[in-house]
């Protein structure tokens, strides 16, 4: 890739700092890793809306939704998963930059993908959330149809079913949808950000 030698940072006046004196909480990403199915959307999104009635700034980065624009040009190869979450990563990184919570929700099933996602930030700013719940209960709930097409044959390469996933071996949060309701997920998730001080 043709990369320009002539591109020299410019720093802001205004820091993450201020904006985090200005939203008077800090800010990370929250990044959801799970199986199709296990709930890092649906769980994004109530969490999502419980940090707004916090009073908490945040936006919400989802695999389809990015997949749609920013990223339309890639499929589901190991390269191109790797480069989708790269480019995610990155934006996560100008979403902290700027003083928000951001919350990621995207399979993203290897952990060096993940990994290097956690060594764009800075400590304490990559949490990583593992939304957990068995193949069989994802399938059960196909909420797309998505394993139906993969049993089928008509989607190749689909996480869980004849593509790997690699569960992270140290997150900062488990939640287990197979256990948990979404609330008791929920509850987890804030419970861990002020414990850690990163809500009042
Ligand atoms: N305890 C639970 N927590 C979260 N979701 C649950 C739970 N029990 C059932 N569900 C259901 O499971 C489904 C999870 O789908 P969701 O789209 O959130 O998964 P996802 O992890 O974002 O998948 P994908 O990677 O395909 O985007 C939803 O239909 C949700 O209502
Ligand atoms: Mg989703």
């Amino acid at each position: 890739m043709a990369q320009s030698k002539n591109i020299v940072w410019h720093d802001s006046k205004v820091t993450k700092e201020h904006r985090h004196e200005l939203n008077n909480h800090k800010s990370a990403v929250i990044w959801f890793t799970g199986l199709s199915g296990s709930g890092k959307s649906t769980i994004s999104v109530e969490l999502e809306k419980e940090l707004y009635n916090q009073g908490v700034r945040t936006y919400r980065l989802d695999g389809d939704n990015i997949r749609h624009g920013l990223n339309k040009n890639l499929g589901f190869s190991p390269e191109d998963r790797k480069e989708n979450i790269r480019r995610i990563g990155e934006v996560s990184k100008l979403m902290v930059e700027a003083g928000l919570f951001t919350l990621s929700a995207f399979i993203s099933p290897y952990r060096e993908d993940r990994n290097e996602v956690r060594e764009l930030m800075e400590d304490g700013e990559f949490i990583e959330v593992f939304v957990d719940a068995s193949v069989a209960t994802c399938e059960s709930r196909d909420p797309k149809g998505l394993y139906k097409k993969a049993r089928a044959g008509e989607i190749k390469g689909f996480t869980g079913i004849d593509a790997p996933y690699e569960a992270p071996i140290n997150p900062e949060v488990t939640v287990d949808t197979d256990q948990q309701s979404l609330e008791e997920s929920v509850e987890t998730i804030v419970k861990y950000l002020k414990a850690k001080g990163y809500l009042a």
